[in-house]
């Protein structure tokens, strides 16, 4: 098959996450006989500065012609002071929105015998396997915004609005994300409070009466935050708009040991586009010692996603599992005593395991 991905490196350490993620994507297509072609573009920071525009028309053409679209990460200190359409972020989130993007798959798994690598207590987050299903395109990112008047007694605004057909599109994708895993779906708002989040409770509610085999509840938005930490592996499925969606997810990320370990797919529109749920984490950029496993775990779900490659995406995740299993860590993980590998490292070494994993199998 042929495997033609669009490569977005960005900013701070996600060109080098990226790098090792291609590394890993190569030995699949090599074990497995696949074609692999990469275009690489600029996106956010590095767009800005090659082309003063955070999505430059050629990434959008690329990405457009692709599978697939493999992301490292966007955002810097550097561009801090740019204005605000001009920010590297706002270059993902008109790419998120070109694409067509709307659901955005966030797994976040306890790895049996890694419960360790969590800040909680051991028996708290194992088992631990939830996926988030977050609302891309809508919502606080996306509502009427402005910033007005004098400067001194400035105000400024973002607005949380989500439309009927927005909330059922994405309610169809928790409700079918569930209905393939446990058949278990929380629907997170703040119904308490908010007209937006009625809006959604109605009509999560309404669809999920389509799929009687799915167990749906609905929880505020605090009140999952604080479940989240005190009892993780009671979650299955979360389905919730944009802005919670990012704040449980980095949540989520740190309940299981590291950021660094999480991907994510959006989906629904008409290419996927796979990135770690880090950010560009500049404060360690160019040292290789960045986590590489959520970006190696992202290429796995693009393979999954896009091109339908279940074997191939399975024999990357059992690969990372493999090489944290036999202890190797990124400083992220080390633990006192651990001698930690660095991110190339980390990238070769899974590379390796999915080819003797393959070879054993044949
Ligand atoms: C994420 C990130 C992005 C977001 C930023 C970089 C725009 O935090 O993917 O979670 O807020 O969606
Ligand atoms: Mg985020």
């Amino acid at each position: 098959m042929r495997i033609n991905i669009t490569t977005l490196p960005g900013d701070g350490i996600g060109p080098e996450v990226t790098a090792q993620a291609v590394t890993v994507l190569r030995s699949v297509a090599e074990v497995f006989g696949h074609t692999l072609e990469i275009t690489e573009q600029n996106i956010g920071g590095a767009g800005l500065v090659a082309s003063q525009d955070p999505l430059p028309p050629d990434t959008i053409h690329s990405c457009l012609a692709s599978g697939a679209v493999l992301l490292g990460a966007v955002g810097g200190p550097a561009f801090d002071h740019y204005p605000a359409n001009l920010r590297p972020e706002t270059g993902l989130l008109r790419l998120r929105n070109e694409l067509g993007v709307f659901a955005n798959l966030r797994p976040a798994i306890c790895l049996p015998g890694l419960e360790s690598l969590s800040p909680l207590r051991p028996d708290l987050v194992r088992g631990t396997d939830v996926m988030i299903v977050r609302e891309l395109l809508g919502g606080l990112y996306f509502g009427k915004r402005s910033t007005e008047g004098p400067l001194g007694s400035r105000r400024a605004f973002d607005t949380m609005a989500y439309s009927e057909p927005e909330i059922e599109r994405i309610a169809r994708v928790g409700l079918e994300v569930a209905k393939g895993r446990r058949k278990k779906l929380l629907s997170v708002d703040k119904a308490n409070v908010l007209d937006s989040s009625r809006l959604w409770r109605e009509v999560v509610t309404r669809v999920g009466k389509e799929f009687p085999d799915v167990e749906l509840s609905h929880m505020y938005v605090d009140s999952a935050a604080m479940a989240l930490v005190s009892r993780p592996n009671r979650f299955d499925v979360m389905v919730t708009e944009n802005m919670f969606g990012d704040i449980l997810s980095d949540q989520a990320g740190a309940v299981v040991g590291s950021l660094g370990l999480l991907p994510s797919a959006s989906i629904g529109g008409k290419v996927g586009l796979y990135e770690p749920i880090h950010g560009s984490a500049p404060d360690i950029a160019g040292q290789d010692v960045a986590n590489p496993l959520g970006a190696i775990l992202s290429g796995a779900m693009l393979l999954r996603h896009s091109f339908q490659l279940e074997a191939e995406a399975a024999a990357v995740e059992s690969a990372v599992r493999e090489v944290l299993s036999a202890g190797h860590r990124t400083r992220d993980l080390a633990e006192k005593g651990d001698s930690p590998v660095n991110t190339h490292k980390m990238g070769h070494l899974v590379a390796a395991q999915v080819e003797r994993t393959r070879t054993a199998t044949i």
